[in-house]
């Protein structure tokens, strides 16, 4: 059994253990400090939160911002001092300027827009499998789990195919949760060749536009102003960094899953239109945004009787919030056929007015690339299924997914 402050020494300190498994750690924090005052490795002053009701509200609560730059102090001690800001975005900002860059964004994502790419992601997965190494056993992350997101959407923005794993690296550097000086360093590094990367391929959509969504933006740019050259930059940076490593760890962790509960798996193949039910489930049960949802309080606020001061910053553990059995009932059995599982029920894509954009086309590119694997390779199965899974060691945990997963 799990003691309160052993949770809250765990979550702070990011223990191989905790990784592992966090989610003892976050029934004891519901149970006994659902807004736990934590000082983590960033060293800013930081309230986790982790129970369903105060996280649904804090996700829509307009006196916690996303706008870090007002926050800058403490996001430069999280993210490091970079000389080129990226996250000129609507991820980092508030209403007004976060309702007009999502606007701007947001035609691309409706849910028939999405739809009319099944048959291009279709063919991507396919030719990822096709071209998959034969052997065994094959490490099914860099092999197929992260080249079918980054292929969508560099294909969605208009990266050239022979530039697309110049940006896998970047954008995994920038993702990367490390305090080190050293770690920082290639961070920033990294992000200075993305956004010069994204001003050199912005001037050549200007100079030579094409059907794709960088276009798009880059002619709204220049023809009604809508938005900055800055944010156009740091706009693309979004859509690349936000729709690449969620999306490949969701397809790691659901196909772990599956492999490890052959009977879900079965329930799926025998009747394939639970696919969209699943992948709901597998958002809930081990969703890859595990707490990457950072606000900071504009006044003090309270929630479950604990006041957050002022300046502080709120982090929002959308894992935990998933698992409340206030909320969900069996909250650790993984059930493809899960009643009431909407779109709705679940967190792992936020909530409010900054719900994930992308979330239809996630849904989407996790359904084939789960429905295609699995029909394809029949027997798959977990190379050491005794060992367990690895999951990757941070010194954050902003996302939640595996280190490897080796399969035969
Ligand atoms: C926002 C999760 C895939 C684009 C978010 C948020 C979450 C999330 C939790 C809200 C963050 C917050 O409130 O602080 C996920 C998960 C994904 C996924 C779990 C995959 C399994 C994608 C994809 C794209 C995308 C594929 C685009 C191509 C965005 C954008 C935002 C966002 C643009 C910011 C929205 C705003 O601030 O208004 N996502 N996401 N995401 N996501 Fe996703």
């Amino acid at each position: 059994m799990t003691t309160t402050q052993d949770a809250v020494a765990a979550a702070e300190r990011c223990t191989p253990e905790y990784r592992r498994n966090p989610h003892p750690v976050y029934a004891q924090l519901r149970e006994s400090a659902p807004v736990c005052p934590m000082r983590p490795p960033h060293g800013n002053e930081t309230y986790l939160i982790t129970r369903y009701e105060d996280a649904r509200n804090a996700l829509s609560d307009p006196r916690l911002s996303k706008d870090m730059y007002g926050a800058m102090d403490a996001y430069r001690r999280i993210f490091g001092d970079s000389s080129v800001a990226l996250d000129d975005n609507m991820l980092n900002s508030d209403a007004p300027k976060h309702t007009r860059l999502r606007k701007l964004v947001n035609t691309a994502f409706t849910p028939r827009r999405v739809e009319a790419l099944r048959p291009r992601i279709q063919e991507i997965v396919e030719t990822l499998l096709d071209d998959c190494p034969t052997r065994e056993p094959l490490d099914l992350l860099p092999a197929f789990a992260f080249p079918v997101p980054i292929a969508v959407i560099c294909e969605l923005l208009g990266v050239p195919p022979q530039e697309r794993s110049k940006m896998q690296q970047l954008s995994t550097t920038v993702a990367q949760t490390g305090f080190s000086a050293e770690s920082k360093r290639a961070q920033q590094k990294a992000e200075e060749d993305l956004h010069a990367y994204f001003t050199e391929l912005i001037a050549r959509k200007r100079r030579e536009p094409a059907d794709d969504m960088l276009s798009a933006l880059t002619a709204v740019r220049d023809t009604d102003g809508g938005l900055s050259e800055n944010e156009l930059v740091s706009t693309a940076f979004l859509l690349m960094f936000a729709g690449h490593k969620t999306t490949a760890y969701l397809i790691g962790n659901a196909v772990y899953h599956f492999l490890a509960r052959p009977a879900q798996l079965r329930a799926v193949q025998e009747k394939p239109e639970l696919i969209g039910p699943a992948v709901e489930e597998l958002v809930r049960y081990e969703g890859s945004v595990e707490s990457a949802t950072f606000r900071y309080a504009t006044e003090d606020v309270e929630y479950s009787g604990t006041r957050i001061p002022k300046g502080a910053l709120v982090q929002i553990a959308l894992t935990s919030a998933n698992r409340d059995p206030e909320k969900f009932e069996r909250p650790d059995d993984f059930d493809v056929r899960r009643p009431g599982n909407t779109q709705n029920a679940h967190l792992g894509f936020g909530h409010g007015s900054h719900y994930c954009l992308g979330a239809p086309l996630a849904r989407l590119e996790t359904q084939l690339a789960l429905s295609t694997l699995f029909g394809r390779f029949p027997r798959l199965t977990l190379a050491d299924p005794a060992s367990g899974p690895q999951w990757m060691a941070v010194p954050f945990p902003a996302f939640r997914g595996l280190a490897e997963l080796p399969v035969v």
